[in-house]
């Protein structure tokens, strides 16, 4: 009895300071989505003839295309499928030749499984916030680690909320920087978590805001250069994939359909709108959305940016999964005059890489045009250096990357942006 009524008042409590929980008139805890039975298969490509019947065959399941086929002969594409079409799509695959391994035998085992228990231990031993990187943290952890850098370290770091999101929470940004420099230095903009379902990307640009703040030998870092980092774009879809569905990419705002939410916030940025790959259909998980920039999510971070044009050199915008750096334009196969200024500087940037291996080259050529992309739309107001970075894995788990790579992934990063500040210094603001 003494702990129900702790936790009724810890949870009156949190509902006042938790900025979660101005979600729950949008109907956040409707039931949990369950997985169970899903799979993930990965399916290897090796001509375009089998590149055309894989093609029939995902539109006449409707299947969910997870990670789509790279543009070479041969290549391999992952699909979700569920339980009720595996046994026909097995015949057919078989039928084609096709040949496909099952990546994940049950989604919701493998969610079930994927985000460790916080470390109640090691939480206890530290004051003022409830980070680590051995698990996957709740906005509300976040938000209150950035607050608590924030008032602990005010000469270097400033709390900058720059708008609210669909359901009304903050969206903010920290800017890491020396504040006794009188000289405006020369900036690289860092987002994470513009797709909801990927979680390793807020993970690691809470790691790296970790590192710039807290870890005194990389004071050198700040030395030429300030710091924008986003780590939570889209905090409505963040938590409704902690909530209610795990798998769930877009915004959450309401849309035409009376079934279907959410924008595609990586197809509503306002550089070559409504092109290749993206969809008007609201039910898509790329659906664009009514006009360019119509979530409050891109708009005021777009708005924000803009605003930082001229200092902003280099934009980075963290996504999963695949191991690949993405240079715009993605749109479409084109390429930028100075492409290869960018290129030289991706591949300087992964060759930092020990543990694992990026792939790296144009957004549209490697993967898929996709217009809208935020990437691009940097790109397009002058920011030279634009990257999409898709962090790990290649597919073994996908967008449910376990808890136990948070650490691996961002320790094997962080070395990039060694290379990433050394050129912005460079710049002239
Ligand atoms: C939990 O934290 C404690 C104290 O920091 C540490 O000794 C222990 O190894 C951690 N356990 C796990 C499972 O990470
Ligand atoms: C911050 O800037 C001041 C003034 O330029 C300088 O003296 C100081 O060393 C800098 N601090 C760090 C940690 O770089
Ligand atoms: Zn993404």
């Amino acid at each position: 009895m003494p702990t129900l009524l702790v936790l009724l008042v810890l949870s009156s409590v949190f509902n006042v300071i938790d900025p979660s929980s101005a979600a729950e008139d949008f109907g956040i805890d409707e039931k949990a989505v369950s997985y169970s039975g899903f799979q993930v298969w990965s399916v290897t490509i090796r001509s375009n003839a089998e590149r055309e019947i894989l093609r029939t065959i995902i539109d006449q399941y409707d299947v969910e295309v997870w990670k789509e086929p790279k543009t070479d002969k041969v290549t391999t594409t992952e699909l979700l499928v569920v339980p009720q079409v595996q046994k026909e799509l097995k015949v057919k695959l078989t039928q084609a030749g096709i040949s496909y391994v099952i990546k994940i035998n049950d989604l919701q085992a493998a969610i079930d499984n994927g985000n460790a228990k916080h470390n109640m231990s090691s939480l206890n031993t530290k004051a003022g916030h409830s980070m680590d990187w051995t698990s996957y943290h709740r906005l509300s952890d976040i938000y209150g680690y950035l607050s608590y850098l924030a008032s602990t370290y005010p000469n270097r770091v400033e709390l900058i909320n720059i708008g609210t999101s669909y359901e009304k929470r903050p969206l903010y940004v920290v800017r890491i920087f020396n504040c006794s420099s009188p000289v405006v230095k020369p900036a690289i903009w860092i987002d994470g978590g513009i797709h909801a379902r990927e979680w390793i990307s807020p993970a690691l640009a809470t790691y790296i805001i970790r590192q710039l703040v807290e870890v005194p030998a990389n004071a050198a870092l700040l030395r030429n250069v300030d710091w924008y980092i986003m780590p939570v774009m889209n905090p409505d879809g963040y938590e409704y994939t902690h909530v209610s569905n795990r798998l769930w990419r877009k915004t959450r705002s309401v849309t035409s359909s009376t079934s279907c939410r959410g924008v595609d916030p990586n197809r509503n940025f306002g550089y070559k709108w409504g092109g290749l790959g993206t969809s008007t259909n609201p039910c898509s998980d790329v659906y664009k959305g009514t006009k360019a920039f119509s979530e409050p999510e891109t708009l005021a971070t777009s708005n924000f940016i803009k605003g930082k044009a001229s200092s902003i050199k280099l934009y980075l915008t963290l996504h999963s999964y695949g191991q690949a750096a993405l240079i715009p334009w993605g749109y479409d196969v084109v390429y930028p005059s100075d492409y290869s200024d960018m290129l030289a500087l991706a591949k300087s940037a992964v060759s930092k890489f020990t543990k694992y291996r990026y792939s790296v080259g144009n957004a549209a050529a490697l993967y898929y045009p996709a217009a809208g992309g935020s990437d691009d739309w940097a790109k397009s107001i002058g920011i030279k250096y634009s990257y999409t970075f898709e962090l790990s894995d290649t597919g073994a788990y996908g967008f449910l990357l376990p808890a136990s790579n948070i650490l691996p992934v961002c320790q094997d990063f962080f070395p990039a942006l060694d290379v990433f500040a050394a050129k912005v210094a460079t710049l002239k603001v």
